[in-house]
Order: structure tokens, then sequence, then C-alpha cells
């Protein structure tokens, strides 16, 4: 896979069904979560994301989707086992994106559109000063949707890193997405390495954004059947 790329799929998850030779596909440690699900249409979107990602994945890996292994990495990060190939999934509504690169770490957030009633709250404890002061200078009505960009840049990055809900969403700042550019920072604990997340365009109804370490280079979208 070219590094200078990273590739993004959409995976439709709005009335999917399921072969049975599609849900063999996955392994032990999958199918015991799908069954945690208590409601049938979380599930299926479940299993039809683990699918769809083993399948893509398999291309680029040339192996059999059904053999690939996954391990995780520090705080839960699914990552290919055996493989510099570097993916990350996202789930929200009836979508889901996931990222794949080859070399460095990839970090991919996705939020469908809503309104947000206490979005000024949840950044105030969330969001830097200049993320805070960009949200609350903007009209009442658009607060929500620069909300969901944020929210959605700066789970870009702690997915990129692997920190999740351990990553101290206040102590970076991704305001350049807001502006329509890049944000740029320091890796937790490695100041000689770089993370850099970009908004995705993914229509009217949702948010999203990709990060990566190092940079992002070109993105490429591709639909997933
Ligand atoms: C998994 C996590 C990283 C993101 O969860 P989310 O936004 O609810 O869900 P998403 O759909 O974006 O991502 C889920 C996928 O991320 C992957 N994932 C799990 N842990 C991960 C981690 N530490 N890093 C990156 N990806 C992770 C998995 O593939 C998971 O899919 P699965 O549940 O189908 O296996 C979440 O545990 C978390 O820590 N969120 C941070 C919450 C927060 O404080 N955000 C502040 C933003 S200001």
């Amino acid at each position: 896979m070219n590094v200078a790329v990273v590739d993004i799929w959409k995976i439709d998850l709005s009335g999917v069904t399921l072969a049975e030779d599609q849900v063999n596909l996955l392994s032990n440690a999958e199918r015991t979560r799908a069954e945690r699900f208590r409601f049938d249409a979380e599930r299926l979107r479940y299993i039809a994301s683990h699918v769809a990602v083993r399948c893509i994945l398999a291309k680029y890996a040339d192996r059999n989707a059904g053999c690939l292994q996954f391990r995780e990495g520090a705080n839960g990060k699914p990552e290919l086992a055996e493989s510099s190939l570097q993916h990350n999934l996202a789930h929200s509504g009836d979508l889901a994106l996931l990222a794949v690169s080859a070399g460095e770490p990839v970090g991919i957030d996705l939020e469908k559109r809503r309104w947000v009633p206490d979005a000024m709250d949840i950044a105030e404890r969330m969001f830097s000063h200049r993320e805070c002061q960009i949200i609350g200078a903007a009209a009442k009505p658009h607060r929500s949707d620069l909300f969901l960009r944020c929210w959605t840049a700066k789970e870009g990055v702690l997915k990129t890193t692997g920190k999740g809900l351990s990553g101290a969403p206040k102590s970076f700042d991704v305001s350049a997405v807001l502006h329509g550019g890049e944000a740029l920072g320091p890796w937790p604990d490695d100041p000689d390495r770089v993370w850099v997340v970009r908004g995705l365009d993914l229509g009217a109804d949702y948010f999203g954004a990709v990060g990566r370490g190092g940079n992002l280079g070109r993105i490429e979208f591709h639909s997933w059947e």
C-alpha cells in the first residue's frame, strides 16, 4: 500500500442482511461480543461492520478474511497481528468508516448529525480554551454542528494515538479543523513525533475526522457494498 495515502472505506449499515458464511468469518471473541448486544439491530450492525473490516483488510494483506488475527494495543486499540498495516473503525447510525494506512497509526471518528442541547457545557469540560471560544462565538443554531466537528477531530486524535478515554482531551487543540484546516500536535510521551488530524466531508448527515501519525497525505474514499 502507498504510504502517502489513507484509504477510507464507507460501510453502509442500513438494511443489512447477513449470510451464515459471512458470520463464520468472525472470531470467537467477536461472536461473544456480538451476543452481548441487547437489540438485534445493534448486533447486526456490529457483525456487518466487523465482517466488512475483515473482508477489506484481507484484500490489503492478501490473506483469508477468516484467518486474520487481531490483538489489542494499549487501551484496547485493535491492531492487525503480524502486519504493518494500520486500521481504525468508527460507527454511528447506519454508517461505519474504516481507515487503512501503511506504517503510521490511523484513527477515525464519526458522529451522526444531531442537535446537542448541552454542547457548550460538554465543550467547557472536554475542549481547549480556543475550541470553546470558537464554538461560543458562533450563533446558537450553529454551535451543535461545530461541537460535533470538534468532537470528531478530538476523537480522531485519541483514536490515532490509541489513548481513547485516557487521553485528556482538554490538553490538546484541534481548532484548526474548525477553520477547515489540519491540526497537529505532539504524540503523547514522544515529543519527536506528531499526530495530524483533518475533518472529513461526509455530506449533510454525518461529521467525521481522520488522524494519523506523522502526516496524512492523500485521502481516498471507497465504498464497501
Ligand atoms: C473506543 C473509543 C476510543 C471510541 O469510542 P466511540 O467513539 O464510542 O466509538 P467509535 O465508533 O468511534 O469507535 C469504536 C471502535 O474503535 C476501535 N477502538 C477500540 N478501542 C480503541 C482505542 N483505544 N483507540 C482507537 N480505536 C479503538 C474499535 O474498533 C471499536 O469498534 P468495535 O467496538 O466495533 O470493536 C472510546 O472507548 C473512547 O475512549 N472514547 C473517548 C471518549 C472521550 O472522552 N472523548 C472525548 C472527545 S473530546
